[in-house]
């Protein structure tokens, strides 16, 4: 990938040209981009894109890179969400969820909430660059739910930051993007918690709040939901078979295992 970018060629030109010899000014651009790649610069940093779904997405340092994990959360939504649908994305980076939503489901209206306002421009470049979507995704900054405050949705979708400090050293690779967009609190869960508080604030009843989480968290994030009302609690696992998404419905009025009833 690095060696295409750097000679402006697509990866199967890279084998119909693979004869080709070299410049050095071609070698020596190849050699600076894997010298930053050595330095553990994530590829989509050095080219500026990432694949997510079947979207090709901007990004740069301003937001977390899109993880493969991240399309088990999209799965979910997508399967679960009502006809028409009003879905929210709390903390939507560089909109790949809130994207990939809108475009796997042409029924459904999405609205990306970002509290950085330089992570939302690389949001707002990448749905300038689908403009298939822009009718039915909305971009807006706000610090958690405020901006949507007194609006009613049916789906609340969100990978929030989920690492504790100590992961940044365990994990050196992780330096080169944004702090905000990685790490919760001392615990991890702090920002689900958040997200569940809110989410039954703008739910309309019986509607979905969907939720990433990291490797060992589906325990407390169970409990997050039951403590914030939710029922019929699931998960499901990623490729790598770690429980990635979990998921449980509000509480509608009338319902026999309704906490309000
Ligand atoms: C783990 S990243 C997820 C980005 C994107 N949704 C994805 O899955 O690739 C978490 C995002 O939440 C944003 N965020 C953190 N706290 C927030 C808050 N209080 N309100 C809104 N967004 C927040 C961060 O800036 C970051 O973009």
């Amino acid at each position: 990938m690095l060696i295409g970018h750097a000679l402006g060629l697509q990866r199967i030109e890279l084998y119909t040209e693979a004869d080709r010899p070299l410049t050095e000014d071609e070698l020596a651009e190849c050699r600076a981009l894997i010298a930053r790649r050595g330095e553990l610069e994530p590829v989509a940093h050095i080219t500026g894109r990432r694949a997510f779904g079947r979207l090709d997405l901007e990004v740069t340092p301003d937001v977390l890179v899109p993880r493969p994990d991240t399309e088990v959360v999209v799965d979910v939504v997508v399967e679960m969400a009502p006809q028409g649908a009003r879905i929210v994305d709390w903390g939507t980076g560089s909109g790949a969820i809130a994207l990939s939503v809108a475009d796997l489901r042409p029924d459904v209206t999405v609205t990306g909430l970002e509290r950085s306002a330089a992570a939302l421009a690389v949001a707002r470049r990448n749905l300038d660059a689908n403009p298939a979507l822009a009718d039915r995704v909305r971009l807006l900054e706000s610090d958690g739910m405020t901006a949507v405050a007194g609006e009613r949705f049916d789906v609340v979708v969100s990978n929030p930051p989920y690492l504790v400090p100590a992961d940044l050293e365990r994990y050196p690779a992780l330096r080169h993007e944004p702090e905000q967009a990685l790490v919760a609190g001392p615990v991890g869960t702090e920002d689900h918690a958040r997200v569940a508080r809110e989410a039954a604030g703008v739910l309309q009843p019986g509607g979905w709040l969907v939720l990433e989480i990291g490797e060992g968290q589906s325990p407390a994030a169970r409990d997050i939901l039951a403590g914030a009302g939710f029922g019929e609690v699931s998960t499901r696992a990623d490729l790598a078979g770690i429980p990635r998404a979990i998921w449980g419905r509000s509480a509608q009025p009338g319902a026999p295992d309704s906490p309000a009833s």
